[in-house]
């Protein structure tokens, strides 16, 4: 595809190559020419969707909110503006650049994660969160695709572009649902308003699929991804391989609960919940992943209870929908 981006300058920022989009932004590897050329990545509104203002709204609340975070694992914003040279308006919002990629593209080719590292995710997850949370924002969109891996043992949260302040719900419409179906939150999928709770359930999802490869529904189109989480009994991991240590079971089902009361409450009692069982492994059980590809595989016959619940929502926008 012609990018009209790539290989322009913005401000002091020498665009590369694409690296990433989503439902409203494109995101390249830049060079910062005032800061000796470091690499960075900017993520830009993309022009064809500029002119719609509530696009341009939140992408603003994004870097409004992204840059008042200052947290070990959250990822920094470096900089941020618009730019109206040449032919173009674009907002834009520069981070450093994360060679490691995105949790998802490790967990796609290799599979679940040792306990140890899923302590690490939960660990410096659940404290961004608990941090984001204390300033009453949710993020919104917790997922794979939205935590950077800085290396083996450290993590950052990103995206905060569906960040929402519990405060300002009274002016969105409710029945809207907004986030990526495959990790989201039983209240979420019924577009009910949320609280910070509704990451945690998210984060377990996420700290779900570090372990066992995959996530606890087989699904098949999007009403019965969302449908699932409202009533589907989730698969448990000994489902899925029989040798899964029932201590470390129990709290990753604490974890996705479908009644907000029943869950994990923070963050921080996530990785208490998970140091805690993780503490009771083996050390050869810490540091091997506990569920084997034949074992994922073979779990995709297992049936579910079939969700009833009907949705009622609006979808949009689309793009963000496709997890
Ligand atoms: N700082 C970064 N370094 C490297 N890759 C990044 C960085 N920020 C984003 N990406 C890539 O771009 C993708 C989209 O960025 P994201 O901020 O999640 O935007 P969107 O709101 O469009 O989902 C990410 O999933 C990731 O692959
Ligand atoms: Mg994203």
């Amino acid at each position: 595809m012609f990018d009209t981006i790539a290989q322009r300058e913005i401000g002091p920022y020498v665009v590369h190559e694409l690296i990433g989009w989503g439902g409203m932004a494109r995101v390249y590897r830049a060079t910062d020419t005032a800061r000796g050329d470091s690499e960075v990545a900017i993520k830009v509104l993309s022009d064809s969707i500029i002119g719609d203002p509530e696009y341009r709204q939140r992408f603003v609340r994004e870097i409004e909110i992204a840059s008042m975070l200052n947290h070990p694992y959250i990822l920094p914003v470096l900089d941020f503006g618009c730019d109206s040279g040449l032919d173009m308006d674009l907002l834009f919002m520069v981070m450093p650049f994360v060679k490691g990629g995105t949790l998802a593209e490790v967990l796609r080719p290799h599979g679940p994660l040792t306990p140890q590292q899923t302590l690490y995710i939960a660990e410096q997850m659940g404290a961004a969160l608990d941090y984001a949370h204390s300033f009453e924002i949710v993020h919104r969109d917790v997922k794979p695709a939205n935590i950077m891996v800085i290396d083996d043992d450290t993590y950052s949260l990103a995206d905060f572009g569906l960040v929402k302040r519990v405060d300002d719900w009274a002016e969105t419409t409710s029945g809207n649902v907004l986030g990526s179906p495959m990790y989201m939150s039983p209240e979420q999928a019924r577009g009910d308003q949320l609280d910070h709770r509704s990451d945690l359930y998210s984060m377990g999802l996420v700290l779900y699929e570090c372990l066992t490869g995959r996530l606890p529904y087989n699904p098949r189109s999007l009403v019965e991804t969302l449908g699932s989480h409202i009533t589907a009994p989730p698969i448990t991991p000994r489902q899925i391989s029989p040798s899964f240590p029932a201590d470390l079971e129990v709290p990753m089902l604490h974890a996705i609960e479908k009644n907000m009361n029943d869950r994990f409450q923070s963050g921080q009692e996530i990785a208490a919940g998970f140091r805690a069982a993780v503490a009771e492994l083996s050390h050869k059980d810490r540091n091997r992943p506990l569920v084997t590809r034949m074992e994922i595989e073979g779990s995709r016959h297992l049936t579910q209870q079939p969700a009833t619940r009907i949705i009622v929502g609006d979808f949009s926008p689309i793009d963000h929908l496709a997890a």
